[in-house]
């Protein structure tokens, strides 16, 4: 790092979200495995991208078959696997897109860590608080019953922590919300905090 020095860009980041008419801002989706992070994130995505927004979902299944593959579910790969998403997450937001990340992220001090690379108002916690229960039941990827069998160490719920947020910008719970209604939830949020119109 001593022989680098920072290289101010011409455009500002305030120019490039102003050209696409928009505020630039991180949707932190975080939850257990199976609480339904990708799939209202995904809905959400689509909304927003109806209503003419430009957006961009990075995903922890895809995200770890490229940028992360080199990484696994021990404490620090987590750890390692959130810094660069987050740095990612704020690469596409100076792009002046509208990010939504859905990763476990399942460390407190390690959501601190991206939120703090963002302005204040500009990092939305999205607790996807479903309980482990739902979440074991639906197993869509079989992976519970893996984990229950031994056959996967660290999983998240069974053999490694998930360490809730406390207070999160929104909290949803798709044990008792369809995805429409967390979508609405998103959509007001952003709407009544002045990010979308
Ligand atoms: S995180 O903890 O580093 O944020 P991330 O969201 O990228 O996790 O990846 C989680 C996904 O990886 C899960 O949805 C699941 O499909 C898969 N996975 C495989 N092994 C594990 C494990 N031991 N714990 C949690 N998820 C796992």
């Amino acid at each position: 790092m001593s022989n680098i020095v920072w290289h101010n860009h011409k455009v500002t980041r305030a120019e490039r979200a102003s050209n696409k008419n928009q505020k630039p801002c991180l949707l932190w989706f975080t939850g257990l495995s199976g609480s339904g992070k990708s799939t209202v994130a995904n809905a959400l995505d689509v909304a927003l991208h109806e209503r003419g927004y430009h957006t961009f979902l990075l995903d922890g299944d895809n995200v770890r078959h490229a940028l992360c593959k080199d990484l696994g579910f021990t404490d620090s790969d987590r750890i390692e696997n959130i810094r660069r998403i987050g740095e990612v997450s704020k690469l596409f937001a100076d792009a002046g897109l509208i990010v939504l990340s859905a990763f476990i992220s399942p460390f407190t001090s390690d959501r601190r860590l991206v939120r703090n690379l963002f302005p204040a108002g500009e990092f939305i916690e999205v607790f996807m608080d479903t309980p482990l229960d739902t979440c074991e039941q639906r197993d869509p990827k079989g992976l519970y019953e893996k984990a229950r069998a031994g056959e996967i160490r660290d999983f998240t719920g069974i053999d490694s922590p998930y360490e809730a947020p406390e207070r999160p910008e929104l909290r949803l719970d798709t044990s008792s919300m369809s995805v429409d209604e967390c979508v609405n939830a998103l959509i007001d949020f952003l709407i009544g905090n002045q990010l979308i119109r």
